[in-house]
């Protein structure tokens, strides 16, 4: 992930965000099915007030399915509709159909009371990056129409996909940032691979790593590895280079290849369906 946020990104994304708000009824956020909270945008409320709202908490597919279902039971206690969802699979993405459904028979009704009849609704698409705005896009829209790059404040011409008779929905998403000022956030969004690895050095986001999934996730590293779970997080990893013959010179267990080796099967979801915040770590 290349793309840095400074202060001038961010303004230019606000911006082209509140034009885009201005065309639209229904804003679809994208969040990463195993972080909500993390991989949401501090903004986005504000900037959606008074449009309608749903939630697609996506990658649901490496996420714990309870978990989810209880973040999903929180939005709609919001008045937020929440799908869970795998951006990949167009049978999972289809289910995004009977929630659509349901929406636009809430704004229906909102319309008719103010005395508008039989205007389809116009969505768009938002949320930081890499929780799969474009592979949403792509596959609900059923062609590749989404590969306009993360540049935020880039300017083109709107282009609406008819998505069925009611529902039109802007190609380009809105790239929003993610509260990278929280170092729990950055570490979460570091994780599952959403902002650059370079910013933290791998053996140290990987003791962060062992030492979330053992607070998260008990039995999940010893499953996969064979380590004893009693043991420090550094040990862990030691533990995980022994069992897999990641050697340096000299027979020293290689820590930092079982780093990066740890790292890379939880974001395959090797380690299992792992979510990494429940509803009460919202904040
Ligand atoms: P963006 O537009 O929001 O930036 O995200 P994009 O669609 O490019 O998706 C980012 C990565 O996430 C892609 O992997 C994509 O295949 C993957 N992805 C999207 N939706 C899902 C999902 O529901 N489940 C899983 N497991 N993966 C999903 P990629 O192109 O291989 O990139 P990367 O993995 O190298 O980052």
């Amino acid at each position: 992930m290349e793309l840095q946020w400074y202060p001038g990104h961010m303004t230019k994304a606000v911006r082209s965000m509140q034009e885009d708000l201005k065309l639209i009824d229904l804003v679809i956020e994208i969040r990463d099915a195993r972080l909500p909270f993390s991989s949401s945008n501090p903004e986005i409320a504000k900037l959606a007030n008074g449009k309608l709202r749903l939630i697609l908490l996506n990658k649901a597919d490496l996420a714990d399915k309870g978990i989810t279902k209880e973040w999903i039971s929180h939005y709609e206690s919001q008045g937020i509709y929440a799908v869970a969802l795998d951006a990949r699979d167009k049978a999972s993405v289809r289910m995004v159909n009977a929630t659509l459904d349901k929406v636009c028979e809430a704004k229906r009704e909102r319309d008719l009371k103010r005395g508008i009849k039989n205007r389809p609704i116009r969505a768009m698409v938002c949320g930081i990056p890499n929780v799969g705005k474009s592979t949403f896009i792509n596959c609900f829209a059923g062609k590749a129409v989404a590969n306009t790059g993360n540049k935020p404040g880039v300017t083109k011409g709107k282009q609406w996909i008819r998505l069925n008779k009611a529902v039109e929905l802007l190609d380009t998403p809105g790239i929003l940032w993610p509260k990278f000022e929280d170092v729990e956030v950055g570490h979460n969004l570091a994780f599952v691979g959403s902002i650059n690895d370079n910013i933290i050095e791998t053996g140290e986001l990987c003791f962060e790593l062992v030492k979330k999934l053992l607070l998260v996730k008990p039995g999940a590293l010893s499953q996969r590895y064979g380590v004893d779970e009693d043991n420090e997080p550094v040990k862990i990893i030691e533990a995980v280079a022994d069992s897999r013959h990641f050697l340096k010179k000299g027979n020293e267990p290689d820590f930092d290849k079982a780093a990066s080796v740890i790292i890379d099967e939880f974001r395959k979801g090797l380690l299992g369906q792992i979510s990494l915040e429940v509803v009460s770590d919202e904040r």
